[in-house]
């Protein structure tokens, strides 16, 4: 009897600190690869060996399907305390399929505020992080594997033209600014109807439980490469009522990352930077109720000061993606300090979102298309 149970004290002995060792082992073996672009299936691999290893601070949500049924999935980070109902930062990336740095920055993002947990815990104290590194994972494989420049969705769109502009697809003054947002071809195309694409009623429906849990605060879209952080509206050149707040934290952004690495970052309101126009992620989270919404366009300038835009060389990968990864942290530092739990927010019903202005444009269609003319020049290479 006494040899059974001293068998069983020494057995235990043995045994758990080897399960130890190798839950530490499984840990290290979570690295985050910026040596090259990851593949989708690479980034939904690193994303579950995080969860697997991280389990009580990362949990991830599968969110939705795509058009090509691909799983879209968001990271829910936590500090593990185990408080619920904590305040949100939301961030997205690559709606745009070929801003091949974004989902890299996102990934990067979510390492920080997990495995280097302990430098970071200032911003997951009484915030909680949504993060969504891949928006648009059919357009992310067609232009890594087939077209390097394909910005949109794959859905087809009657004749040989396929896929819609998800920051053209939002319910805010849909289809309303220039001719091809119209067209079925255009890497402008809006849709066939507001939300018309499963990937924007997706990262619509987060947006929305979070506002109605009364946990919404900042929405963050990563985009490249105009070096610029935008607020809005983009659909409006009128003022947002919190205009100071969120140019002031676009300065603070635009400055640490000045500070860090030289880089020049411009804030702007984006209609008075390059025109109006509908259907943005951006203006959809503040009008659906977040206090705060952002556009950070990354720089795509390499290391030897060549501006690569949506491709830089994979040696520059690392390099970008922390110094996104600055200018992320200072826009959750002031969004916290703007924030803090002390701070009721006003969480209103949705505003109802512009009426489309589509047909009234069309009423007009003659007088317009000078117009129309002289807009396709103007906004035919409009950045965000
Ligand atoms: C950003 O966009 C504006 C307007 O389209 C353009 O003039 C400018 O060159 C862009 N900057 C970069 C760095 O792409
Ligand atoms: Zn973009």
């Amino acid at each position: 009897m006494w040899r059974i149970l001293c068998g069983i004290v020494v057995l235990a002995a043995i045994v758990n600190p080897l399960a130890e060792t190798r839950g530490v082992r499984r840990r290290r073996a979570v690295k985050l690869q910026l040596d090259n672009y990851l593949s989708y299936d690479g980034i939904m691999e690193y994303l579950d060996q995080l969860a697997r290893s991280y389990s009580s601070r990362v949990t991830l949500k599968n969110v939705g399907r795509t058009y090509e049924k691909r799983v879209l999935k968001v990271a829910m980070i936590t500090n593990g305390d185990g408080r619920p109902g904590k305040r949100v930062i939301f961030l997205d990336a690559a709606l745009h399929s070929r801003e091949w740095m974004t989902p890299a920055a996102a990934l990067l993002t979510i390492h920080k505020l997990v495995v280097e947990f302990e430098e970071n815990s200032d911003l997951l104290a009484d915030f909680d992080w949504h993060i969504m590194p891949l928006a648009n994972p059919d357009g992310y494989v067609y232009s890594r594997n087939t077209d390097r420049y394909w910005r949109n969705t794959r859905t087809p769109n009657g004749g040989n033209c396929f896929g819609t502009n998800l920051n053209r697809n939002f319910a805010v003054d849909w289809k309303v600014g220039f001719s091809q947002l119209e067209d079925p071809c255009d890497e402008n195309y809006a849709g066939s109807a507001p939300f018309s694409e499963v990937e924007a009623r997706t990262v619509r429906d987060i947006m929305h439980i979070l506002v109605d849990s009364q946990r919404a605060v900042m929405y963050l879209s990563l985009h490249t490469a105009n070096r610029s952080v935008f607020y809005p509206w983009v659909y409006n050149t009128a003022p947002v009522s919190n205009q100071k707040e969120h140019d002031e934290i676009g300065r603070f952004v635009a400055d640490r990352i000045r500070q860090s690495t030289g880089t020049f970052i411009k804030t702007w309101q984006y209609a008075k930077f390059d025109g109006t126009f509908g259907g943005t992620s951006m203006d959809y989270a503040l009008l659906a109720g977040f206090p705060l919404s952002f556009v950070f366009e990354m720089s795509g300038v390499g290391q030897d000061q060549v501006e690569y835009k949506f491709f830089p060389p994979a040696r520059d990968i690392r390099h970008l993606a922390e110094e996104s990864w600055t200018g992320i942290r200072a826009f959750a530092e002031k969004a916290i300090e703007k924030y803090p739990p002390s701070r009721v927010i006003a969480y209103k019903q949705m505003v109802e979102p512009p009426n489309n202005a589509a047909s009234r444009i069309r009423g007009f269609s003659s007088l317009v298309c000078i117009l129309f003319i002289y807009l396709t020049n103007v906004f035919g290479s409009n950045s965000l």
